[in-house]
């Protein structure tokens, strides 16, 4: 089934993403949440000490670099492709965001010049819906990722909506989700019903992973 809005290439997913940031309100995307507890409490079971260095991509205006902060993270990344959104967080922090770098690019194609102990990422897989995108994906996490490094990806879950920001996604069961990311090694599972700001929920399903040594 061909979706004619979908953005494809870098190009068109950026100013996808962009006009989704500078068309709305910070809590008025289905996806905002005020304290992401899912992230939070998978971060703190990934036992990462607060010096290593963690990614979030496709962090757009989420509070979870807030709360790393505020926990004494010190070694954050925020990868988007809207520099709205970025801008917003960045602003959002004020001092205290001294400890995140703000970087503009497509998860698809990240290059890092350094590797990362944690990969966060909430809502950006289930977008993937072509084998060539999850396999860019997978790409750009294995060149981000310390051997050894978790990984926490939340997605859509089976009963959760089909469609996210008007895009279609793939939604997952913690079973499938896990075997997207073969030869790593699931540590925890967990989910949530998110309630979006007008109020209806959104199952969510989560997975903790590790990269073999
Ligand atoms: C549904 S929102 C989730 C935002 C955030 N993770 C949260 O939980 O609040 C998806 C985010 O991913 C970003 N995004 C989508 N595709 C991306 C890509 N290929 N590379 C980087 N960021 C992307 C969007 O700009 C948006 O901020």
């Amino acid at each position: 089934m061909s979706h004619p809005a979908r953005p494809t290439d870098p190009t068109s997913r950026q100013d996808f993403w962009e006009g989704v940031h500078d068309t709305k309100d910070v809590d008025a995307v289905s996806w905002w949440q005020s304290v992401p507890e899912l992230s939070l409490s998978l971060v703190e079971q990934a036992k990462v000490e607060t010096d290593d260095p963690i990614i979030d991509v496709g962090a757009g205006w989420s509070t979870l670099v807030d709360h790393l902060v505020a926990r004494q993270y010190r070694d954050l990344t925020a990868v988007d492709l809207s520099t709205t959104a970025l801008g917003t967080v960045r602003s959002r922090l004020g001092p205290a965001g001294e400890h995140v770098i703000f970087q503009m690019a497509d998860v698809l194609d990240l290059r890092p010049n350094r590797r990362y102990t944690l990969w966060h990422d909430r809502a950006v897989y289930h977008f993937l819906i072509e084998p060539d995108e999850r396999a860019d994906y997978f790409a750009s996490l294995e060149r981000c990722l310390h051997p050894g490094g978790r990984v926490i990806v939340a997605t859509f879950g089976p009963d959760g909506p089909t469609t996210c920001s008007g895009l279609p996604i793939v939604r997952y069961t913690h079973r499938e989700l896990a075997a997207e990311f073969p030869s790593y090694e699931l540590i925890a599972t967990s989910g949530e019903d998110h309630v979006t700001p007008w109020g209806s929920t959104q199952q969510f399903t989560a997975v903790l992973l590790r990269r073999p040594d």
